[in-house]
C-alpha cells in the first residue's frame, strides 16, 4: 500500500493579523510554548505520515528552514515548495504533484489547531480509505468564516460552501483533507472563484458528487481551535497554557510524536532535549527520553 504523503499549507499573506504578521508569517507565530506549524505537523505525525512538503511563501521559506530544518531530527523527510501567490488552497496539489506522484495525500492548514480524545483512530480511520476523501467537520458558532456542509434529510453531506451568508448547518470542514491520488489531477479542472482562488470547497465537492467524500464529525470532545483573528489566537494559545499547566504533558510536540511513534530513540531525544536545554520544553523531552515523563 503506498504510504499516505502530507502536506502542510504555510503560505497566505495573513492580512487579518497585521501588522503582526507583516515580518513574520502567521504559521510561525507562538501559540503558547510553541510556533503555530508544530501543531498541525503532529497532527500529519500522529496520523502515520513521515514524507511532509512544506508549502510557504517565497519570501517566508528561509525562516521556515531555520525553524524545522530537514526533519531528520523529528523522523521525517521534508520537501519544500513555494507558492508565488495565494491562489487558493486547492492550489497545494497542483504545486505538490510531483511531491506526491500519484499517492494519496493528507493537508493541513499550518493555522489549525486539533486536540482531542480519540483523534489518532479518527486519523487511522481517514488513511484506511484509500479511494475518495475524508473531510473532518465541526459544529462552530459562526459557520460563516468556514467552509460549511449541508446535509440531506438522511444526513447525509449534500454540499459544501465557502463562506455563507446563510450557512445550511452549523458544521464547518476544518483545515484537514484526507484525499486519494487523483486530488492533483482534479486540481486541474478548477477555475479561479470570484475571489480569484482555486477554491478548496470546490475540489471536495467534485468528491462529494461522485459520493467519495466521507465525512467525520468530530464531536464535543474535540477542539478545533482558530488563529484567525488576535483573539482566537490569544484563545489557542490561553487553551494550550491551560492544559500544559493542569497536566505537565506538552500538546502539539513534533518531539513526543515522533518518539511515541518509534521514528527517534531516547539518544536522539535527549540530543534535542540539550538542544533545548534552559527551556521548560527542553525539560519535558529530557524527562521523556529518560522514561520519566510520569515524574514532575
Ligand atoms: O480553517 C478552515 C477553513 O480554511 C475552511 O473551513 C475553509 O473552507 C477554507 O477555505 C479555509 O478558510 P480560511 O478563511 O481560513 O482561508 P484562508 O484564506 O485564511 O487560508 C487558510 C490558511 O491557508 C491561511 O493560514 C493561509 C493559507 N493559505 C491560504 C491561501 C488562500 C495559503 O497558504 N495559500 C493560499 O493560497
Amino acid at each position: 500500500m503506498t504510504a499516505r504523503k502530507g502536506i502542510i499549507l504555510a503560505g497566505g499573506a495573513g492580512t487579518r493579523l497585521h501588522p503582526v504578521t507583516l515580518a513574520v508569517s502567521k504559521q510561525l507565530l507562538p501559540v503558547y510554548d510553541k510556533p503555530m506549524i508544530y501543531y498541525p505537523l503532529s497532527v500529519l505525525m500522529l496520523a502515520g505520515i513521515r514524507e511532509i512538503a512544506v508549502i510557504t511563501t517565497p519570501h517566508d521559506q528561509e525562516a521556515f528552514q531555520r525553524l524545522l530544518g530537514d526533519g531528520s531530527r523529528w523522523g521525517l523527510s521534508f520537501t519544500w515548495i513555494v507558492q508565488p501567490a495565494p491562489e487558493g488552497l486547492a492550489q497545494a496539489y497542483l504545486l505538490a504533484e510531483s511531491f506526491l506522484d500519484g499517492a494519496p495525500s493528507a493537508m493541513v492548514l499550518g493555522d489549525n489547531l486539533f486536540f482531542g480524545h480519540g483523534l489518532p483512530e479518527l486519523l487511522a480511520r481517514a488513511d484506511a480509505r484509500r479511494e475518495g476523501g475524508t473531510v473532518f467537520a465541526y459544529h462552530v458558532a459562526d459557520p460563516t468564516r468556514y467552509g460549511v456542509l449541508g446535509f440531506d434529510d438522511q444526513g447525509r453531506a449534500s454540499r459544501i460552501v465557502e463562506k455563507p451568508a446563510e450557512p445550511p448547518s452549523s458544521w464547518a470542514v476544518t483545515g484537514l483533507y484526507f484525499l486519494d491520488g487523483t486530488a492533483p489531477e482534479r486540481a486541474k479542472a478548477l477555475t479561479p472563484s470570484a475571489r480569484g482562488e482555486l477554491e478548496i470547497v470546490s475540489l471536495l465537492e467534485g468528491y462529494l458528487a461522485e459520493g467519495a467524500l466521507e465525512v467525520e464529525r468530530m464531536g464535543r470532545g474535540f477542539a478545533w481551535l482558530d488563529t484567525g483573528t488576535h483573539a482566537s489566537l490569544l484563545d489557542a494559545g490561553n487553551f494550550v497554557r491551560t492544559l500544559t499547566e493542569r497536566q505537565g504533558l506538552r500538546v502539539g510536540s513534533p518531539e513526543e510524536v515522533a518518539f511515541r511513534q518509534g521514528w527517534i530513540d531516547a539518544e536522539a531525544l535527549a540530543a534535542r532535549a540539550a538542544e533545548l536545554r534552559g527551556t521548560d520544553y527542553g525539560a519535558y523531552l529530557a524527562r521523556l527520553a529518560e522514561g520519566r515523563a510520569d515524574v514532575p
